[in-house]
């Protein structure tokens, strides 16, 4: 049969885990938010004391990453981000996470958000989307949602930390975030998740007819 992966790819708090979920579940679908594989290898270098640049040290985390990892509580916040993103511009974290991926979506078909899944993990996959918001719009969600968690945090800050980090997603070397040149590029400025949801629901039933 053939492949039945909806890629979502897009930059930090651009609406991308809020969408994959639902669309998974109204198509029936599993669903993989592979920043955790990062947030859980990043947050294991850190348990054991070690510095999330370290090459070493984190292949080392990621090949030893189990799934109960991806579902530890302390794998958001200002450290978990930065130390996910440092553990995911090293090649060799990458190279040990991509077969899970990869099987995760061929089982049963999936939908995978990250910001490697349509250009990397899943070049062939028949559905891809490019989920984005301008940075100001981005920063403001991610705020609200860290209070919501009871993690107060300055708004300015936020923004600082959020431009950092898409910078060098962009500028690594290893998978640098970038659309997939045959994705469908949704900017969710200004779009409330139901508009968002109805706009890719109507995109992916095109590309899979069946579904
Ligand atoms: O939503 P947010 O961007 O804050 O977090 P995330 O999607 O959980 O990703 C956390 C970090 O993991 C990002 O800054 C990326 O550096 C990295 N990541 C990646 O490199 N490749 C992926 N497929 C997913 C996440």
């Amino acid at each position: 049969m053939s492949l039945t992966v909806i890629a979502i790819d897009g930059p930090a708090a651009a609406g991308k885990g809020t969408l994959a979920r639902r669309l998974a579940a109204a198509l029936g679908l599993p669903y993989l938010d592979t920043g955790l594989l990062y947030r859980a290898t990043g947050r294991r270098v850190l348990d054991d004391g070690r510095d999330p640049s370290d090459p070493a040290a984190a292949e080392a985390a990621a090949r030893a990453l189990r799934p109960e990892d991806l579902a530890r509580t302390d794998l958001r916040g200002p450290a978990a981000d930065a130390a996910a993103a440092a553990v995911a511009s090293i090649p060799a974290v990458r190279a040990a996470l991509l077969q899970f991926q990869r099987t995760f979506g061929v089982e049963r078909g999936a939908v995978l958000d990250g910001r490697d899944i349509g250009t990397v993990i899943f070049p062939n996959a028949p559905a891809k989307l490019f989920v984005t918001a301008s940075l100001a719009e981005r920063a403001r969600r991610r705020w609200l949602e860290l209070r919501q968690k009871g993690m107060e945090s300055d708004l300015a800050t936020v923004e600082a930390d959020m431009a950092d980090r898409d910078a060098k997603d962009a500028a690594r070397s290893a998978a640098p975030l970038r659309a997939a040149d045959d994705a469908f590029t949704l900017d969710t400025t200004g779009l409330d998740p139901d508009a968002v949801f109805e706009t890719a629901l109507d995109y992916v039933r095109r590309r899979i007819p069946r579904l």
